[in-house]
């Protein structure tokens, strides 16, 4: 099989180039399951009730999430009601909605693949959320006998943790793949136990911006060093991601391939 996993989605242009390019993309790549990181989706804070709606009336099968999660606030009573949004494990308790879990795909063959999928958040200049190679521990066990793919969002910004966690679950992951600082890296590749691997997926939205944001007001607050409100860039747009082409028998990648495609501005 083949899973699609697209790098953060900001704002409305990040919505709009998915309505526009997703069906066509799954097609072209004859994808059969589709991950996305929505932490970004409205307005480059968060994911709305409405917005959520949105996305998952596309052919997205799992929404994962990161340091945005809770920006908007009425995610905190909703995201119960959506089965497919998986927010950052690592997370203290008491805290709604859930760091994993594991979605059922058939296969043409009939076989039945239990998928599951982990979001965590580092902790170098991130959140001071709780240690996430401790987190995965005690979940490690649990995954290894009931998951047949374990696919794991790590989002954080310091390349550094980001392979030193994949080094950490070489071997016992399908899939690492870095979120979070909406520039895509250029090392993808299987580590030496099996595990695919790459430090930072990108983003989908605006290209011509910076991480998303108009560049002027960018450029403002870091001229005057003063706060200034951001608004989501205009103009030419991206889709970030990779494509894992997985051999159904071994349940492991054969091949990651990053996605990188840019279109003109649409309206
Ligand atoms: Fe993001
Ligand atoms: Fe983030």
């Amino acid at each position: 099989m083949n899973i699609l996993i697209l790098g953060d989605i900001y704002g409305r242009p990040g919505r709009n180039i998915l309505k526009e390019k997703l069906p066509q993309l799954i097609t072209q790549y004859e994808i059969d399951f589709t991950i996305v990181n929505g932490e970004n989706a409205s307005g480059g804070n968060g994911l709305t009730t409405k917005n959520a709606k949105q996305l998952l009336s596309l052919p997205i099968d799992v929404i994962t999430m990161g340091n945005h999660v809770w920006q908007q606030k009425e995610l905190l009573e909703t995201i119960a009601d959506f089965p497919q949004i998986i927010r950052p494990l690592n997370y203290p308790d008491p805290c709604p909605g859930k760091g994993y879990d594991i979605f059922e795909y058939q296969l043409k063959t009939e076989e039945t693949k239990k998928i599951a999928v982990v979001n965590l958040s580092g902790q170098i200049f991130m959140p001071a959320l709780d240690n996430p190679f401790n987190a995965m521990l005690p979940l490690m066990e649990q995954l290894k006998n009931s998951a047949d793919l374990i696919i794991i969002d790590f989002h954080a910004e310091a390349t550094s943790e980001k392979i030193a966690f994949g080094y950490y679950m070489d071997g016992f992951a399908t899939a690492v793949y870095g979120t979070h600082t909406h520039v895509q890296t250029a090392d993808e590749r299987i580590l030496a136990k099996g595990t695919a691997y790459i430090t930072d997926i990108g983003m989908t939205g605006p290209l011509d911006g910076v991480i998303g944001v108009d560049k002027e007001i960018i450029l403002e607050t870091m001229l005057t060093k003063r706060p200034k409100r951001f608004e989501t860039a205009t103009g030419s747009v991206q889709i970030n991601g990779i494509i894992l082409a997985i051999d159904d028998i071994e349940n492991k990648v054969t091949k990651i391939t990053r996605l990188y495609e840019t279109f003109e501005e649409t309206k």
